[in-house]
């Protein structure tokens, strides 16, 4: 979490500066702050508050100067205030700092028995100091900061700025992304692509444990034993447009009007309709039959809507390919000891490809010696690069801090991967996949006519607010949705909502229900759906307040419902791609209606890289 960006070159610091926060802010938003060296000295500005604050105090600011860093907080040590935003700075030597320094008890007392005075309760501005003390020695921002590597613990992407050297940004890593952008005459340094595609389309990732130089003219990476490093750029061709809000009021909204489209580029990738063929590519066929010739059973480790898509993964691994399949949540997964059995295959799934847990978990694997796939959006993520194959869910950068369109691409992937895996096991038939394929053209198409359903959903949305409880109930594969329904409602709304498997209300969760109490109902008609219905039943006669999602004009649901949300009819792997549409739009409208930031939720950030 927290932003960072870093420019060198002609143009205003300030407003490049400015501008890569604003893409970046949804990686937290309770502070800002920039740095900006010039004639030598460093103008620091800090705003509580969101990016906004920010802006308005340096509107008043005249800035020179061609080097600075920028910094939003999502807080971990210290409350969000003005005194713990960052930049720090120390002697001339500013710094921002994305992670947490685990050690920072140990640095803090050692810093204050040397005399030194700490102003803020952050563990960052304890690297400033140390850099600090070791460029007075040094002379040489670099090798103050390689001496300071050795005795920082934790997670950490920091850029450094001194005084005394004005044209040079250090920047260094261990876990959280760097991503160096390289212009002409100019070069710039952030936490993510998306802060940087105005400017160039040229990256260079940083790793960890490397220390990059950065002038406006040149970028020398370093190895941790300080030998230079030759990195190639990689171009990303993404266009400036992807990360605009192109009319819509939010991201968020703007996201879940695009799934029609990036549904459509999985597809389109993955399938041959002239063959009415769910396809593997080339790049990967070979080891995909490689890694699943043997292979006994499937773990998937994920976090947050990752993890409620690896649990729909479960059903399709196991019915489709008859691949015993169980599903975990990174953070329980890496501190539990898990028995790896050398034929298990294991898959991570994480939008942004820099979650903590999930890359420890992929880490963890790997250091077991099994291959670990990864389905990721970011294309050169971590996550991405440290995996034995790593699939694109192919939906653009996703800015909104609560998914949508992600979650809905991993869905599609994970079941055109199914498929593919199944087709090596010989356990889909051709009918099946006949039948599959015909679903699949018609999703598109399906997403967009429930996507013009907005203001219905939007009303429905208007008859529940008074409700402070909401219980999200589906069976099989609807299961999920119920837990994605109620994390959307959770944090876009702020109300207390729990995901349930409707077989399991019996078992407790029904003695919650009252009249105070609304329930969500995922009913598609699928093999379950005789099942479900009598659990909306259960709940209604014990009071609660009832939405149904349903398939088509269904006279019974919206009888027996107090709300009636329709999808179109379709293949059962596909309805849940369907019932997510209006329980994403049930939540936007719940919390726009009650002024929040549909946006940026509190205290969340969208790329959790710190556990
Ligand atoms: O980038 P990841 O998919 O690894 O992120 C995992 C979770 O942090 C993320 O899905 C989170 O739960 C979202 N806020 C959900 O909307």
């Amino acid at each position: 979490m927290c932003g960072i960006v870093g420019y060198l070159g002609a143009r205003n610091p300030k407003d490049v500066i400015l501008g890569g926060l604003k893409k970046l802010e949804y990686r937290g938003y309770d502070s800002a702050g920039v740095a900006i060296l010039h004639d030598g000295h460093t103008k620091r500005v800090r705003a509580l508050g969101k990016l906004k604050a920010l802006e308005d105090k340096l509107a008043h600011e005249p800035f020179n100067g061609h080097t600075g860093i920028g910094h939003t907080r999502w807080a971990t040590h210290g409350v969000p205030s003005e005194i713990n935003a960052h930049p720090h700075q120390v002697n001339g030597v500013s710094i921002v700092h994305n992670g947490i320094i685990e050690n920072f008890q140990d640095i803090r007392r050692d810093l204050i028995q040397s005399g030194s005075t700490i102003e803020s309760q952050t563990d960052s501005e304890l690297i400033a100091h140390l850099i600090s003390d070791q460029v007075q020695q040094t002379q040489d921002l670099r090798t103050a900061v390689e001496r300071v590597l050795g005795k920082l613990r934790g997670a950490y992407a920091v850029l450094a700025t001194w005084e005394q050297s004005p044209d040079e940004i250090v920047a260094f890593k261990e876990g959280p992304p760097l991503v160096i952008g390289h212009g002409r005459d100019e070069n710039f340094v952030a936490s993510d692509v998306q802060a940087l595609i105005a400017y160039t389309q040229k990256f260079i990732y940083l790793e960890d444990q490397e220390v990059a130089v950065i002038k406006k003219d040149s970028i020398q990476i370093f190895s941790e034993t300080g030998k230079p490093v030759d990195r190639d750029f990689v171009e990303l061709n993404w266009d400036a447009e992807m990360v605009e809000k192109q009319g819509f009021p939010y991201f968020m909204l703007k996201e879940i009007f695009e799934q029609p489209r990036t549904l459509a580029v999985s597809l389109e990738l993955l399938t041959n309709k002239e063959r009415q063929e769910i396809i593997t590519p080339t790049e990967y066929d070979d080891k995909l039959k490689t890694i699943f010739a043997g292979a006994t059973d499937l773990r998937i480790v994920a976090c947050g809507t990752s993890f409620y898509a690896a649990t729909y993964g479960k059903y399709l691994f196991e019915r489709l390919a008859r691949l015993p399949t169980e599903v975990d949540i990174a953070s329980e997964f890496r501190y539990r000891e898990p028995v790896f059995n050398k034929k298990t295959v294991v898959m991570v799934i994480s939008q942004s490809g820099e979650t903590a847990d999930t890359l420890a978990a992929l880490r963890l694997v790997r250091q077991n010696g099994l291959e670990v796939i990864s389905i990721c959006n970011v294309k050169n993520s971590t996550i991405a690069r440290e995996s034995s194959l790593s699939i694109p869910m192919n939906c653009g950068p996703e800015i909104g801090v609560a998914s949508t369109k992600a979650f809905t691409a991993t869905l599609l992937n994970l079941l055109l991967f199914a498929s593919q895996v199944a087709k090596v096991r010989e356990t889909l038939s051709r009918a099946a996949e006949t039948e599959l394929m015909a679903a699949l053209m018609a999703l598109p198409a399906q997403v967009d006519l429930v996507l013009t359903h907005d203001k219905y959903f939007e009303n429905a949305a208007r008859g529940f607010h008074q409700f402070k409880g909401f219980l999200f109930m589906g069976r099989g594969v609807s299961y999920p949705i119920a837990l994605e329904g109620a994390l959307k409602l959770k944090e876009l709304a702020y109300l207390h909502a729990e995901g349930y498997a409707a077989g399991e209300m019996k078992h407790g969760p029904l003695a919650l229900i009252d009249e105070r109490m609304a329930v969500v109902m995922i009913a598609p008609s699928d093999e379950l759906y005789e099942k479900t219905v009598s659990n909306l039943e259960e709940a209604r006669a014990r009071g609660a307040k009832v939405i149904a999602l349903g398939t088509g004009e269904n006279t019974r649901l919206r009888d027996v419902s107090d709300a009636y949300l329709a999808i179109p009819a379709s293949h059962w792997a596909l309805n849940p791609i369907l019932a997510t549409i209006p329980i994403q739009l049930l939540a936007y409208h719940m919390a726009h209606s009650f002024g929040y930031d549909v946006d940026q939720p509190r205290n969340l950030a969208k790329s959790v890289t710190v556990e």
